[in-house]
């Protein structure tokens, strides 16, 4: 492992062995249980464009969430995690949705919401309970869906389990909206749907272009090593969370400019409207400034994805492709606000080193940076990311290399 590598993703069977052998040393030895993985995610562009309709281009991480898993008869879902200190108990028949607000404030919620969503989005007949154990080497609050990854690995086990697999895309998509409520009613957080897409439609070798209205997806080829380029992702450890209310507060943003401008979705609005919406809502400069990054952002990702899907995109229009990453970079930081110094600072170091493109990923408010890094410099960009870090005072990043990963899925022996 290179110096400036933080964390490598485990092997399958590395990740597979840590969490059984955690299940045995929580549930007995003798306990056997199905186990399922489900990866974190990067989004290449089309950030906050999912809530509000829109186009988005995620790959799935090589880094995966792991989860050992046991039928239970009884309602109730007993986890434990590598990554917590004591087992969690949650009765599923007095689960409740708290309007949004959060039933449960631990990690459990993220666990025992899928089972409860499940049934009652009518995915699942019963309130069945389980046993899981869980270990991951996604990293946690770095903006990397840590969550979405814990929400697809129990799903995928617990719909084999029942007889209800997410083999095909239809019944990923089905299991992905089920994540989503999960998230969005039990734990609380008011997210959009593109991460549990990613995690459980996402191909190898693949970044998915995913039209979140209809749920359409294009698998498009991304083979970076074909073309001597890596991606390297930054984790700013900055703290972001998606419960603390900016997440939500740029969302509420959306929906009222959408209603102002008499449209149910942003997506709504062609780039070629843009000009006359924002007089529209000439008297509420924030949320014009709120309008113009979405229906910008939809158009830079309709573009990218026109590129990659127009075949050897990643030479022929390599500094295109980098520079709608740096303009989605600077219309999230000035016209949406979720960056912050340490994300500002990957891009600006990026630029500095002439790299192709660069851009914050994920909610944003801290979390991760994203560059697309010629092999060769990768060493380069990690030292001055770092440089750039110490000069300002900031701990150091942590950095990984990533190539689009597999989906989440049930462990094939
Ligand atoms: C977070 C949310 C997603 C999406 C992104 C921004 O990752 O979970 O639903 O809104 O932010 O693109």
């Amino acid at each position: 492992m290179s110096q400036w590598e933080h964390l490598h993703a485990w092997s399958p069977s590395h990740g597979g062995k840590r969490v059984r052998d955690l299940a045995h040393q929580t549930f007995g030895a003798d306990a056997s249980g199905l186990v399922a993985s489900a990866p974190g995610r990067v989004n290449l562009i089309g950030e906050h464009t999912d809530y509000n309709g829109g186009l988005a281009l995620p790959i799935a991480l090589p880094h995966r969430t792991y989860a050992w898993v046991r039928a239970r008869t009884d309602g109730r879902i007993r986890c434990i995690s590598a990554q917590a200190d004591h087992l969690e108990e949650v009765d599923l028949h007095q689960l409740t949705a708290h309007d949004g607000s959060g039933a449960l404030t631990s990690w459990a919620a993220y666990v025992a919401g899928v089972p409860w969503a499940a049934y009652h989005s009518g995915v699942l007949s019963e309130l069945q309970g389980a046993d899981i154990a869980i270990d991951s080497c996604v990293p946690f609050g770095a903006g990397l869906s840590s969550s979405a990854a814990l929400e697809c690995a129990v799903a995928v086990a617990i719909g084999q389990l029942a007889g209800h697999p997410a083999r095909d895309d239809e019944q990923r998509g089905r299991w992905a909206q089920v994540c989503v409520r999960a998230e969005n009613e039990v734990a609380g957080a008011p997210t959009g749907g593109l991460d549990q897409a990613a995690s459980l439609r996402c191909q190898a070798g693949h970044a998915l272009a995913l039209d979140c209205r209809s749920g359409a997806t294009q698998q498009l080829p991304f083979d970076l090593a074909a073309h001597d380029l890596t991606l390297m992702v930054v984790d700013t450890r900055a703290e972001h969370s998606l419960v603390d209310g900016q997440y939500a507060s740029r969302r509420a943003d959306c929906t009222q400019a959408a209603a102002l401008l008499g449209v149910p979705l942003l997506a709504d609005i062609p780039i070629e409207q843009l000009a006359a919406a924002l007089d529209d809502l000439a008297s509420h400069p924030h949320l014009g400034a709120r309008v113009r990054h979405v229906v910008t952002e939809i158009a830079r990702t309709r573009e990218f994805i026109a590129l990659l899907g127009a075949g050897d995109a990643l030479s022929r229009d390599l500094d295109r492709l980098g520079a709608l990453m740096y303009a989605s970079h600077a219309s999230l930081r000035d016209d949406y606000q979720v960056s912050c110094r340490e994300l500002d600072l990957v891009v600006d170091t990026a630029r500095e080193l002439h790299l192709p493109g660069a851009r914050m990923t994920g909610g944003g408010f801290g979390g991760s940076a994203i560059a697309l890094v010629p092999a060769v410099q990768a060493g380069e960009f990690a030292a001055a990311v770092s440089a750039a870090f110490t000069a300002a005072d900031l701990r150091s990043p942590h950095l990984y290399r990533v190539e689009p990963g597999a989906p989440a899925d049930v462990e094939t022996t």
